[in-house]
């Protein structure tokens, strides 16, 4: 398939065009390296598909190029790129997510609307859209009430996904995705920042009393989520996509103190945004998609490590 990717040299972007590369497919990305962390960071998750012949990229913003050229002979689009960062979502900096997350998903769908050759349009949506959700595990039919400003876009994104195959047949679907984490990682979240502390001796710097928890995804089931929605995808539908690991930060500590025995946690004032727990219940995705997670949370940390300490290297 002739594939675009959107967001290509970001954590889970340029992961799914090397999977869709080594799967025989093509892929055009797109990114246009906001800069919420480093762009020599990007430029590295890069560096293996530059060699790739099935691999183009163009550094542009989807806000501002000519979308209908990019989605030339397109079969499939994977709608990865946004302004991420739940904390950062606040205050001034809010222009951003409405402008990665909103508009320039607008924009796509409106483009892919006279794209004939378009088989399934995937979306990267969030679990937080669900906000403090009042049933765990959470399933898509809950009510979303997202608690930061960057869940509210992600969901806005979201629903006009929705609404473009409703009123116009474009093949969306979306996955909400539950805390991605493992090689490529960004470096503002949790697992990234902690193992880089770990390898320093330095203390890490925990938001909250680490009770909170979390439904950890592994990258790579994320991508076989992401594989089988453009196949199985119908359009409209929306699916969790959980990596079945539930478990505390502070239990996430325990874990990694087997790496790193010295770990210390200055705990600091929970933030505004930061949901209580987030539990996915993947049984849609299990029975529609034929999605079923397979990195528990041991083994993906360990990966992780693995892959920060041969960048450190
Ligand atoms: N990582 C997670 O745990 C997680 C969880 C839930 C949802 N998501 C969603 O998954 C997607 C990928 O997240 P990620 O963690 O890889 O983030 P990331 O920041 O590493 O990647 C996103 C990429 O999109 C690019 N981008 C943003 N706006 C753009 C625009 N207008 N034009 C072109 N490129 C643009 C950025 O430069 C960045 O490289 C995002 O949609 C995010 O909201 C991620």
């Amino acid at each position: 398939m002739k594939c675009l990717v959107t967001g290509a040299a970001g954590f889970i972007g340029s992961s799914l065009s090397e999977r869709l590369i080594k799967e025989g497919h093509e892929v055009r990305g797109i990114d246009c390296f906001v800069p919420y962390y480093p762009k020599a960071c990007k430029l590295e998750n890069l560096a293996a598909l530059r060699d790739s012949a099935a691999f183009e990229f163009f550094e542009e913003d989807l806000n501002q190029t000519d979308l209908s050229v990019r989605l030339r002979d397109i079969e499939w689009v994977f709608h990865q790129a946004a302004q991420a960062g739940v904390r950062a979502s606040w205050g001034d900096t809010f222009e951003s997510y409405v402008q990665h997350n909103i508009l320039a998903t607008q924009r796509l769908l409106e483009a892919a609307k006279s794209c004939p050759t378009l088989k399934k349009f995937v979306c990267a949506s969030s679990s937080s859209i669900y906000g403090d959700a009042e049933v765990f595990p959470t399933a898509e039919s809950q009510l979303p009430r997202p608690v930061s400003p960057y869940g509210v876009t992600k969901l806005a994104a979201e629903h006009l996904a929705v609404l473009y195959a409703s009123g116009f047949g474009v093949p969306t679907v979306s996955l909400r995705y539950f805390t991605v984490y493992g090689p490529r990682q960004r470096p503002d979240m949790a697992f990234h920042r902690f193992i880089k502390a770990g390898f320093c001796h330095q203390p890490i710097t925990l938001y909250g009393d680490g009770e909170q928890s979390r439904d950890f995804t592994f990258i790579t089931d994320a991508l076989e989520a992401n594989l089988l929605a453009a196949v199985h995808g119908e359009p409209g539908q929306v699916f969790n996509v959980g990596g079945g690991s539930v478990i505390s930060v502070n239990h996430v500590i325990e874990l990694l103190r087997r790496h790193f025995p010295d770990l210390q946690v200055t705990y600091l004032e929970r933030q505004a945004g930061d949901a209580r727990h987030t539990s996915a219940d993947i049984s849609r995705a299990k029975s529609l998609l034929g999605y079923a997670p397979k990195v528990a949370i041991e083994e993906g940390l360990e990966r992780e490590i693995e892959w920060l300490r041969s960048v450190a290297a």
